[in-house]
């Protein structure tokens, strides 16, 4: 875990980056795979900790799963196909991996204990179990549930109609995940709209889901049949280069193959509405997920408001997005954001004290920051907190700081993309 110094100084990007594959599309390839008959092959999977920790825990849950240089294959053999695992399940550090997996066995009638890293063990979990155990399942797990370890017994399971008090694709998605085994119908409400790939895979398994504005509905006793997942690139994965382009003087680079879901695309509604230069080449034929390569300049940027139902369509690109506003001019307000404390880190905390060490002018509020632009970086040492979207936005800010920047925990960003250093060199 040592010091790491970032590149400073940069006075140009320029070229094309093959963005990695979305974190939410490979996690839910390898569940959907799991409980559904017959083979799943996979490709542009991402080779990320997260996402091999949801393969290690479905292996461990007695599925056959192959790892070749071109795609994954799944052997998946129904709901009833998985076992009970022998030894404890451990999700590293990803809330996806845990809050689905929860959905998923659910209707499972053996025993799982689940455990994570450090980071998992702070995160909110009866915002999952809460629901699922309305719905019959038994869990328990430290502080009456709330965090790991977590222990589960499902099965006889029954559908909810359930108000969920935040918009989470995760708690979605875990419910609907739960729903699809259980007796009768299961409709989850959302206070705002969260992304939709659960849906859209639950379809391209040859399942079916209602939707009706916030409200999604699954009924019970679906069999899932395998299929071909081509998994887009990580539009949140994308977002660090975009920035990059907006900021770093006379650069100029292409995202290609970056998934265009409408409800992941907020940081483009942004950027367009703070005055950057990006154009974007749609790719047709895609069938489950829209597609395609995104253009991005260096822009002469100002400040913007950022709230309500924005917010779920970039959560996780509001570290990025709050360094992208120290370089716009003017005052740029996030609210309505009270979900970034319970992420990976609290990223108000983390985004405003290592911007803050980096000479950025940005005050920590109840529910987001205030940033004032446009102001130039210093340097100094700063920390991931172990949290990889706080680690890749401080190399992006470093970029374009005139002083030494030292990262602490810099092997955080393995999380979701272990390419990072090397795709921002290429551009270099
Ligand atoms: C995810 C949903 C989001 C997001 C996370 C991935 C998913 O979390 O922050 O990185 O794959 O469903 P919440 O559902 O908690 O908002």
């Amino acid at each position: 875990m040592g010091k790491h110094t970032l590149k400073t100084n940069i006075t140009s990007l320029q070229g094309d980056i093959l963005v990695p594959g979305d974190k939410s599309i490979s996690h839910r390839s390898v569940m959907f795979g799991a409980v559904a008959e017959g083979v799943t092959t996979v490709t542009g999977f991402l080779m990320g900790e997260d996402c091999l920790s949801t393969v290690s825990c479905f292996r461990q849950l007695g599925v056959e799963i192959e790892e070749h240089a071109d795609q994954m294959v799944i052997h998946g053999k129904g709901w009833d196909g998985l076992k009970e695992p022998k030894e404890v399940l451990n999700v590293g550090n990803s809330g996806t991996t845990i809050r689905l997996m929860m959905g998923i066995l659910a209707g499972r009638d053996f025993h799982t204990t689940l455990i994570g890293d450090e980071s998992i063990g702070k995160r909110p979990m009866t915002r999952v179990t809460k629901p699922l155990s309305q719905m019959g399942a038994r869990i328990d797990g430290r502080q009456s549930g709330e965090y790991t370890p977590l222990s589960i017994r499902g099965g006889g399971i029954s559908g909810i109609e359930y108000r969920a008090p935040v918009a989470s694709a995760q708690v979605k998605s875990s419910i609907l995940l739960a729903g699809l085994q259980a007796d009768g119908k299961t409709t989850v409400i959302e206070p705002e709209k969260s992304r939709d790939h659960t849906e859209r895979m639950i379809r391209q398994f040859g399942g079916t889901v209602e939707e009706d504005g916030l409200f999604v509905s699954v009924r019970g006793g679906q069999t899932l049949k395998g299929t071909h997942i081509k998994v887009p690139g990580d539009i949140s994965s994308a977002a660090f280069f975009l920035v990059a382009g907006a900021i770093v003087p006379d650069s100029s680079i292409t995202l290609k193959n970056v998934g265009l879901n409408p409800t992941r695309t907020g940081i483009i509604d942004v950027m367009r509405e703070m005055g950057a230069d990006l154009t974007i080449e749609e790719i047709d034929g895609e069938q489950m997920e829209p597609v395609g390569n995104i253009h991005i300049k260096t822009s002469h940027l100002k400040g913007t408001t950022i709230g309500g139902d924005l917010i779920p369509r970039l959560i996780d690109e509001l570290p990025i997005i709050a360094l992208l506003a120290t370089q716009a001019e003017g005052e740029t307000i996030i609210r309505d954001a009270h979900e970034l404390k319970v992420k990976e880190t609290n990223r108000i905390d983390t985004v405003v004290n290592e911007l803050s060490k980096l000479g950025a002018d940005i005050t920590a509020t109840d529910d987001g920051m205030i940033i004032q632009g446009k102001n130039k970086l210093s340097g100094g040492i700063v920390s991931s907190h172990g949290d990889h979207r706080i680690g890749m936005m401080l190399a992006v800010a470093a970029l374009i700081c005139n002083d030494e920047v030292s990262l602490e925990q810099k092997e955080a960003i393995s999380v979701s993309y272990p390419q990072f250093f090397a795709d921002l060199e290429k551009l270099m």
